[in-house]
């Protein structure tokens, strides 16, 4: 089926082509680090792009009246769709008092070692029932998409072993085949050491007893490894993710989040897709994941929710790192709109509304090792996007009110918002 968007007063193209040999189009101009084109439409065919250019052309090329799909803009800003990168959105339980004790001064560390935090999420997804899992996650993924957000990454985590690990990639599985966002799952089964257990002997359950288990079900894609302080050391670390990646995994980690551990270091010898947080990154820390090409993702919303200092986005983007937000959303960072992580991006780590959306959409799909377009609307792209309420892609990080997107396209259809 066809698919036209047309009418944008402004179509936000993706990063600035500089490998291209043509000269740019006469409809488009550069905006920082994007491309955008004025009076612009798209068309797509079977859910991919096939053609970007001036309204009038493409409408001719392919008139509306024959699309299954047909979106009048009417001079609104149309952006390619959010992909977030980093995300724990599969949990249950509230933990909405745990916020409420550290803005009193408790903090994060103190909680989980006293069996709160992470291990309660882990205490409470064991009590659920899979279909109260699979209804959490929907009702987060379907908020996640009125805000624009049409690709997900989402982490295990809150099992801690192998049967609700696996339990709960299963229920991402099925939340794929029924939501229109795409989901990308990631096994973390190192995420927290459960209580009472010698962390030693957990990294080893989690290598000779869940990764075969997750390897053997063949949906996870990604493993993750919580690296901090009284977590997961460097070693245990590298263990788990050389492990992981023997088994098929791409290793990403978090890295550098309360402490510098040497995470950053460990993303960069082991080509990770990413490294995320990265709040205490040092200057090498930068240079070490650039050089290996390794895709920083920073994650605002948990500085905010933490009250804590925010990561050196513009360290990273000076030394010319294709620089990425997730919303890190999970029972300590309850937001999930791609919307707000880039309002605080642009005010509270320095990055422009350009930086800040490129970021959130190609940026981002680097992240998680999409690089078919997955972010940009270009030809052979996948067409997800946003249709704006607003004239400028500006108006995703100005308003921090209600969402500044209409109409949401995934695969070249209409879904709800
Ligand atoms: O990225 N740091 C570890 N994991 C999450 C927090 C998960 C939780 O507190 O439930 C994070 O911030
Ligand atoms: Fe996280």
């Amino acid at each position: 089926p066809l698919c036209i968007v047309y009418n944008a007063g402004e179509l936000v193209v993706g990063p600035v082509d500089d490998t291209a040999d043509t000269a740019p189009a006469d409809d488009a101009r550069t905006d920082g680090p994007l491309e955008i084109r004025e009076d612009a439409a798209f068309a797509a065919i079977n859910g991919e792009v096939v053609a970007v250019g001036p309204t009038d052309e493409i409408t001719r090329a392919y008139p509306p009246d024959n699309a299954a799909t047909a979106i009048d803009a009417d001079g609104n800003a149309v952006v390619p769709g959010f992909v977030d990168p980093h995300t724990h959105a599969l949990f249950a339980g509230d933990r909405s008092d745990e916020f409420a004790a550290k803005v009193r001064g408790r903090s994060y560390q103190e909680i989980l070692a006293e069996g709160g935090g992470i291990l309660r999420t882990v205490r409470a997804v064991h009590d659920a029932s899979d279909d109260d899992l699979l209804a959490n996650l929907r009702s987060h993924l379907d908020v996640m998409l009125a805000h624009g957000t049409t690709t997900v990454e989402v982490k295990s985590g809150y099992g801690l072993e192998a049967e609700t690990e696996l339990r709960l990639l299963e229920t991402i599985d099925r939340a794929a085949a029924k939501h229109p966002i795409t989901l990308v799952p990631t096994f973390m089964g190192a995420h927290a050491v459960p209580a009472d257990t010698d962390t030693e002997d957990y990294v080893d359950r989690v290598i000779s007893d869940q990764l075969p288990a997750v390897a053997d079900q063949g949906i996870a894609e990604f493993c993750d490894v919580f690296c901090e302080a009284d977590v997961f050391d460097v070693d245990q670390s590298q263990r788990v993710l050389k492990a992981g990646a023997a088994a098929g995994l791409t290793p990403k980690i978090h890295a550098e989040e309360f402490t510098r551990l040497g995470g950053a270091q460990l993303a960069a010898e082991l080509e990770a897709a990413s490294a995320d947080h990265l709040l205490h990154a040092t200057a090498e820390d930068v240079a070490a994941l650039v050089e290996a090409a390794v895709v920083p993702v920073l994650l605002p919303g948990t500085a905010f929710g933490l009250g804590a200092a925010y990561a050196d986005a513009r360290a990273f983007l000076e030394a010319g790192a294709s620089v990425a937000l997730a919303t890190d959303f999970n029972p300590n960072c309850h937001v999930r709109t791609m919307e707000f992580v880039q309002t605080l991006a642009v005010m509270k780590m320095d990055l422009t509304p350009a930086e800040a959306l490129l970021a959130a959409t190609r940026n981002a799909a680097l992240a998680i090792d999409r690089d078919d377009g997955t972010g940009t609307l270009r030809e052979g792209a996948p067409a997800d996007a946003a249709v704006l309420a607003a004239p400028s892609y500006v108006h995703l990080a100005y308003r921090f009110d209600t969402t500044a997107i209409e109409t949401v396209v995934k695969n070249g259809r209409e879904v709800g918002t």
